[in-house]
């Protein structure tokens, strides 16, 4: 049950929810299945529209789990639009590489296998728009690295910064304090960065959307 929407709301909402194809149904069941974190299903449309409002060439994914959104992000780019995505777990890796060859996107989606802390300092090119999904302790590091790649009029779109409503809660279990901790305090420093407009919107488990100026 969503902490952060009414679940009323949410009712309601679901009923308009389109049928995903075979395709992303299946990785959302196998995403439930092995207990693998993928976005909110109003998230990922969240992103879906603002691919189709910017229309980027180059997309950066932090982290791709077993490529669900790569495989979303990718379908919604223009032919000569691309995907970089970094993954660290070897099992997500190959689970990601079956989905991409499944969906046909082995030309628009580009695995990078690593930490992406190691990985980021060393890509050269920028991006047009970048999607944060980590570990949550990795938020800030990743954070100021994005804001390094990321185009100027780019976007960032970081999940789960209400992060199952705790964040605004004064009631945190024991095994959320940590992760808790880390989203209060990125979420300070997200909205106070002078190179980007910032808002946080309630939809899924919350989104941060900045864009660089
Ligand atoms: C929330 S899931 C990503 C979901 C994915 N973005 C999607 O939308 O389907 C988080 C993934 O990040 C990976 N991960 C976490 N911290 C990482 C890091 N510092 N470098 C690389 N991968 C990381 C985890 O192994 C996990 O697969």
């Amino acid at each position: 049950m969503s902490e952060i929407i009414n679940p009323h709301q949410l009712k309601y909402l679901e009923s308009f929810r389109p049928e995903p194809d075979p395709l992303i149904l299946e990785m959302e069941q196998l995403a439930a299945e092995k207990n693998i974190p993928i976005p909110d299903w109003k998230s990922a449309e969240l992103l879906e529209q603002i691919l189709l409002l910017i229309k980027p060439k180059r997309v950066l994914e932090i982290e791709t789990a077993i490529a669900y959104s790569s495989i979303r992000i990718a379908r919604k780019l223009k032919k000569k639009g691309y995907v970089d995505t970094i993954e660290k777990s070897l099992d997500n890796i190959s689970l990601a590489g079956e989905f991409i060859k499944k969906a046909g996107l082995e030309n628009q989606i580009n695995l990078i296998e690593g930490n992406a802390k190691e990985v980021m300092p060393l890509l050269d090119k920028k991006y047009d728009l970048i999607f944060i999904d980590a570990d949550k302790e990795d938020y800030e590091k990743i954070f100021y690295y994005s804001l390094m790649l990321l185009k100027k009029g780019g976007v960032l779109f970081v999940d789960n910064l209400l992060w199952h409503g705790y964040p605004a809660s004064s009631k945190v279990p024991p095994s959320f304090k940590n992760s808790t901790k880390y989203i209060r305090e990125f979420n300070k420093l997200f909205v106070n960065q002078s190179a980007l407009v910032t808002s946080i919107y309630p939809v899924g488990d919350g989104v941060g959307i900045g864009v660089r100026i």
